[in-house]
């Protein structure tokens, strides 16, 4: 298997399975963020959307009310179970302008042309960026728009950062090249530098780049058992963990004491609330 290869199965197979153990948080969590942006009028009535990195598709379904029926909400996510997800959830809802299908952002055939193209975390974990933000410029109609939202820096994230120094502390560090297992790709933190994206994004062909700045608590845990949980499957620290392998097993109840011990200040009545910080990036396909 090459790099992408590896990048994409990990999607279809462990990382599924851990965001849909964690589900409950995942959804609202990510929601506190894309629920700014999608409370603004950025499509309008009868557009055509396509939603990158869907994953469960509660964003996909989100935009298809807000473009209504002659418009069309359309989830691509490299992981056919997130797809088959997304395409339930729609029949569930009896939502009928929301469609998915599986494919690599970077290197496939996008079904477009697209008014707007939108992704919540969906781009921060491609191996060949570049290539997928030219993929979905060339998916755009001349005119169309790009908005991503991605994690800023790691210091403004501590609900992720935190974890990831105390597990470091405690749990030898694979890197990705060091190891033939499966992995995220880039991961969270990727896109959190706006000189480089925006370089990027100018470099294949948008216009018009700009950032904003978007700070919000999210729940991480119902309580600090659920958070602790959820610091040691997903986000950098999980990564840390699954990579050690039967060393990470075996130090996870010394990780858990440690993570508890951190985790516990963000701990409020109505569950832990930590945090976060994101960059609204969005850009343009030139008319
Ligand atoms: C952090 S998850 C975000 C999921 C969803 N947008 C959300 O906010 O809940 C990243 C998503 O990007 C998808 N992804 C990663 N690499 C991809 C690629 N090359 N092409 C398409 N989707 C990709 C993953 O399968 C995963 O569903």
């Amino acid at each position: 298997m090459n790099d992408n290869d590896i990048v994409v199965e990990a999607w279809n197979t462990v990382l599924f399975d851990k965001f849909l153990r964690f589900k409950h948080l995942i959804i609202a969590g990510l929601a506190g963020h894309s629920d700014e942006v999608l409370s603004r009028p950025l499509f309008s009535d009868g557009d055509r959307v396509l939603d990158i990195g869907c994953g469960f598709g509660d964003s996909t379904l989100k935009i298809a009310g807000i473009v209504g029926p002659a418009g069309q909400a359309v989830g691509v996510d490299c992981a056919e179970n997130f797809v088959h997800e997304g395409k339930q959830a729609a029949s569930a809802a009896g939502i009928t302008n929301a469609s998915f299908f599986t494919a690599d952002v970077q290197v496939d055939d996008l079904r477009g042309p697209y008014d707007h193209a939108f992704a919540r975390f969906g781009t921060m974990f491609f191996m060949l960026p570049g290539a997928a933000m030219r993929n979905i410029r060339m998916a755009l109609k001349p005119g169309g728009a790009l908005t991503q939202i991605v994690w800023r820096q790691r210091e403004d994230n501590p609900w992720l950062h935190d974890a990831e120094l105390r597990v470091r502390e405690i749990v030898p560090v694979t890197s990705h090249e060091e190891t033939d297992q499966l992995h995220c790709g880039p991961g969270p933190f990727s896109m959190s530098g706006p000189d480089m994206v925006s370089a990027m994004l100018k470099s294949t062909g948008y216009t018009g780049i700009r950032f904003e700045r978007f700070d919000t608590d999210i729940c991480i845990g119902r309580n600090l058992e659920d958070a602790v949980e959820f610091a040691m499957a997903l986000g950098p620290a999980g990564e840390i963990i699954r990579l050690a392998e039967s060393e990470g097993e075996r130090l996870k109840p010394q990780v858990a004491l440690a993570l508890r011990e951190t985790l516990s200040r963000y701990e409020r009545k109505d569950g832990v609330w930590a945090p976060s910080s994101t960059w609204f990036v969005t850009a343009r396909n030139p008319s």
